[in-house]
Parts: C-alpha cells; structure tokens; sequence
C-alpha cells in the first residue's frame, strides 16, 4: 500500500430528501413469466457455454431473465466466475458493451436474512410501505443499495460506480485489475494507518453528512482499489432518521476504531463517534 491517498471530493451538496423506490412488476419478472424461445436459449447458453459460466449457481427463471435484460440493454455482454459468494448475494465479474469488466452483485431472493432486511427497510423513509414477499423485499434493497451509492458517490464518498439495477442485480464498476479483485483492508498491509484512519474518517463523515449511516462498516468492506481506499456495501445504510441509527452508528465506529487502535492509531468508539456528530455540519466538509 501506497503513502498517499488520493480521496474523491464532494461533488454536489446533497440534502435530506429522499427519492421514492418504486418495486412494482419489472421487466425481469414480465420476461420471466413469458419466457419466449429467445429468453429460454439464453439461460441456456449462461449455464452451459465457456463464456457464460456461472460457477456453482443456479440461478431462478427471474434472475436469468434480470441478466437476459441487462445485456438486452446493453450493460453486459458477458458473465465471468465469481468474485465472492455471501449469505445474502454472490458478486461475479463480467463484462461491459466494450468489453471492460464490471462487477455484478445478484442477490438470492430466496435469502434466509429476510426478516432482517425487512427491518432494515421498515423505517427508511424511501421505503415506506414495502414489506411483503421476500422478492419485493429483495428488489428495494437492491433499489436501497444503488441509491446508496449514488448519495454516497454524490457526497464525495469513493464507492464503486454504480452502472444498473435490474430486479435482483445490480452491475458497478469493478474494482480491481487483471489480476483480480481489488483486496479489502483484512489483506493489505496498511503501512500508514493513521493516514488511513483519516480518510475512513472523512468518509463516514461525509455519508453522516448526506443523512446516511453505512450500518455494517469494518475491515471487511473497505477495499484498496488504486491507490484509494473505497467503501463497499452499502445496500444496508440507513438514513440518520432509522429508528436503528443509533446503534448502527455505534457498531460503524466500534469496529473502525477497534481495527485503527491495534495498528497503533490514536483512536476510540468515543472520539470517532465525536468527530462525526461535532465536526459533520455543513458547510465545511474538510
Ligand atoms: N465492485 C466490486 N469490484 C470488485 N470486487 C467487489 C466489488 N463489490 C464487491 N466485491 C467483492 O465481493 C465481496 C462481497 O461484496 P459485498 O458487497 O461486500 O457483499 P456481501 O454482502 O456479500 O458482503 C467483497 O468483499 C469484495 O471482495
Ligand atoms: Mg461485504
């Protein structure tokens, strides 16, 4: 790891409204449940060609047809091996309309962590309302985490581009090189760590600021992409008016200090929690 780094700045001033999430019907599901000649031959070629593997997934006719639409729209032509598999998703590599590789994250709507992303949802004024089956559910956090990042790309967060969403999927940009996915901080040596403490810093600061709260913040969803630390996984961020802020809040700067303080920063839950809510008003930001 690098001496410096860069940081991306703010690039609007973004206030506290809040856009409405609309899960009614998508195109996936009306593909899906007319599965027309062409539809079914895709899903076909995604399971068996070289190109279109999908390792270790099987995925449901609506998340094939999710796929079916994203490269119908031309965000995708391609799907690669996966880069991570999870409880609630699994992240695989493919590649763009030119050929450049981008980031797929395709939640399982048959997840076993729906009672807690309906929590999640319930209270998030973006989402009043939705509740339900587990794929609607499903399809607002999704929603949820593109929004995210977008507010948090908007408030001068680095955080992964964020390309399209379609149902159950959601294609970014991918961080990383040719030789693979860009590390996270759990496997990096972090030659500087007060350096980037305060970049991790600024950065909640800033998502604070923006009226959100990162909600599952750690070693584990912070990469090391060039030369700059980004902050993943946002699907779970909370507004600052969830009736659960608090705690989140908490848990973000107990597991961030706790992570500085054993490579010797200056740090506590105490005086991260302080430097957000003293030093977060606008209009200064630095
Ligand atoms: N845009 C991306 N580019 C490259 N790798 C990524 C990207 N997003 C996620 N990953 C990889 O996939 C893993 C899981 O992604 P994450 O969004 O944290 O999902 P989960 O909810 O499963 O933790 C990350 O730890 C990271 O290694
Ligand atoms: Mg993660």
């Amino acid at each position: 790891m690098t001496d410096e780094f860069v940081e991306s700045g703010p690039t609007d001033e973004v206030g506290d409204e809040w856009e409405a999430i609309d899960v009614r019907d998508t195109e996936a599901d009306r593909i899906a449940r007319q599965k027309d000649r062409e539809f079914s031959e895709f899903r076909k070629r995604l399971k068996n060609t070289e190109q279109f593997k999908v390792e270790g997934s099987v995925f449901d006719d609506a998340t094939y047809a999710a796929l079916y639409k994203l490269v119908q729209d031309d965000y995708l032509q391609a799907f690669g091996g996966p880069i991570s598999t999870g409880k609630e998703a699994n992240v695989y590599e493919a590649l763009d309309d030119e050929g450049e590789t981008v980031a797929v994250k395709v939640y399982l709507t048959t997840t076993s962590n729906f009672q807690q992303m309906s929590d999640y949802l319930e209270g998030d004024p973006r989402f009043e309302g939705i509740r339900g089956s587990t794929t609607k559910v499903v399809i607002a956090w999704v929603r949820k985490e593109y929004s995210n990042l977008k507010r948090a790309q908007a408030a001068g967060v680095a955080v992964p581009n964020p390309l399209a969403v379609q149902r159950n999927v959601l294609v970014m940009e991918y961080l990383g090189d040719e030789e693979g996915p860009a590390p996270t901080l759990v496997d990096v040596t972090i030659e500087n760590p007060e350096t980037a403490y305060s970049v991790v810093r600024k950065y909640m600061r800033r998502l604070y600021d923006a009226g959100l709260i990162h909600g599952d913040l750690s070693e584990f969803n912070l990469v090391f992409h060039d030369g700059q630390i980004t902050v993943i996984d946002v699907g779970q961020a909370v507004t600052v008016h969830h009736p659960n802020a608090e705690e989140f809040l908490e848990r973000d700067c107990r597991n961030i200090a706790s992570f500085f303080a054993d490579l010797d920063v200056d740090v506590t839950t105490e005086s991260l929690r302080s430097y957000l809510e003293t030093e977060a008003s606008p209009p200064s930001r630095d």
